[in-house]
């Protein structure tokens, strides 16, 4: 076993895609102390600048005070407490869903959702179900379909006539469609109204993982389902990340009551795991007030700082993607040009992260720059400088 796990580690070396992991401490201003340098940060998803707002860390330990630290139990046990149960009313009025369930992160939420939903606890167990895929859904969701045995089948991105060539190939399973709806890779937003028709002619169910739109987009920021007009009857499964846009940790489902209670009666990620500590709730119900009511015009900062970003960057020619949302990919191809600008741009004083293979396809390597509204004008500047010195490759994939 350590010869195979010693000969895959030696060819990620060699192929430049050893992930590594670094101590970022959290400094004001959306800085990190990075190996004893500070650095300013376009790679997380804090969108909104809420992680380490005052009033989430009020509410956190105003709530751990008389909470405790650890729930101590699954939320079947005794580990569900009020404040989870209101976070869970507050997100499914959020969202205009019946009822919403928590998770402790996006990835159980996907593999627990889906397991539920599509595995053969909800079904006979010689039954299977179909599941149709974008090809770039985060892996969580692949991994879900898979996990729940159902067959899976994924077409090409953002292609709808694909995605029913999909449904068609087996008519006879039942069928879920799940699809990420902001792309937390490129940033584009899916065809949700295409996709939501799609489900309704051939009777499937919709799945969103909403991860990176929830907060972002939307009215109230209530994501990219929101933004699409698409209620419960369209979108049937709505799941969203609370350790994204609201700076919290953790996750939720929210549909209907009938597809929620399968999710609690046969999600293992949710049944078998201690609930999230309920101060985390209580930080996450303060974010979701900022959130929706959004006085201090987060969102707007937002926006004019991703039109900032691009316009700035298109003006450098740089080969930006699609997307006008807070994930600004900069596509280079090549792993090894995505490390040297990545390690560049540290050099300069910016953490912006090379993704490489298998995150996203071969020949597919980037910058995922992200914005935040708590960048200012100046630093997205001088971002964009530090991108004009050091001669990317503009010409070989303009796209
Ligand atoms: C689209 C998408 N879904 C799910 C997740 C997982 O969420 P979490 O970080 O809460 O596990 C992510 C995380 O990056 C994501 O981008």
């Amino acid at each position: 076993m350590r010869l195979r796990l010693a000969a895959a580690h030696a060819q990620r070396e060699r192929e430049g895609l050893l992930r590594r992991v670094r101590t970022c401490e959290m400094l004001p201003g959306g800085r990190r102390m990075v190996g004893g340098r500070v650095l300013a940060d376009f790679c997380g998803n804090d969108y909104l600048g809420l992680a380490s707002h005052r009033e989430l860390v009020a509410a956190l330990t105003r709530a751990a005070a008389s909470e405790g630290v650890g729930t101590g139990a699954a939320h079947l046990v005794s580990g569900h407490r009020g404040e989870h149960a209101a976070l869970e009313e507050e997100l499914a009025d959020w969202t205009g869903r019946q009822r919403a369930v928590l998770f402790s992160t996006g990835v159980m939420a996907n593999l627990g959702a889906l397991q539920a939903l599509l595995g053969a606890g909800a079904m006979p167990a010689r039954d299977t179900a179909l599941c149709v895929q974008d090809k770039l859904n985060h892996a969580s969701l692949i991994d879900g379909a898979q996990l729940a045995g159902a067959e899976l089948r994924r077409y090409p991105h953002a292609d709808v006539a694909g995605a029913a060539r999909q449904l068609e190939a087996r008519p006879d399973l039942p069928a879920l469609l799940a699809t990420d709806g902001v792309f937390s890779m490129d940033g584009d937003i899916a065809r949700l109204p295409a996709l939501a028709a799609l489900c309704r002619e051939r009777n499937a169910l919709l799945y969103v993982d909403d991860a990176h739109g929830l907060g972002v987009v939307g009215p109230q920021g209530a994501g990219a389902v929101a933004a699409a007009g698409l209620g419960s009857g369209e979108a049937h499964v709505l799941m969203g990340t609370l350790g994204k846009a609201l700076g919290c940790a953790g996750a939720f489902v929210a549909g209907d009551a009938d597809l929620m209670d399968a999710i609690v009666q046969f999600a293992r990620p949710y049944i078998y795991t201690t609930a999230m500590p309920a101060a985390m709730a209580a930080a996450t119900r303060a974010a979701l007030r900022l959130v929706r009511e959004d006085t201090e015009g987060r969102r707007e900062r937002l926006a004019a700082n991703i039109a900032r970003f691009r316009a700035g960057a298109t003006q450098l020619g740089l080969p930006l993607m699609p997307s006008d949302t807070a994930i600004q990919p900069v596509l280079l191809g090549e792993t090894g040009t995505a490390l040297a600008a990545a390690r560049a741009l540290e050099r300069a004083g910016f953490l912006v992260v090379a993704i490489r293979p298998p995150t996203v396809p071969r020949g597919g390597a980037r910058l995922r720059i992200t914005l935040s509204a708590t960048h200012t004008a100046e630093r997205i500047d001088a971002l964009l400088a530090a991108l004009a010195r050091i001669h990317l490759p503009v010409q070989a994939l303009a796209v």
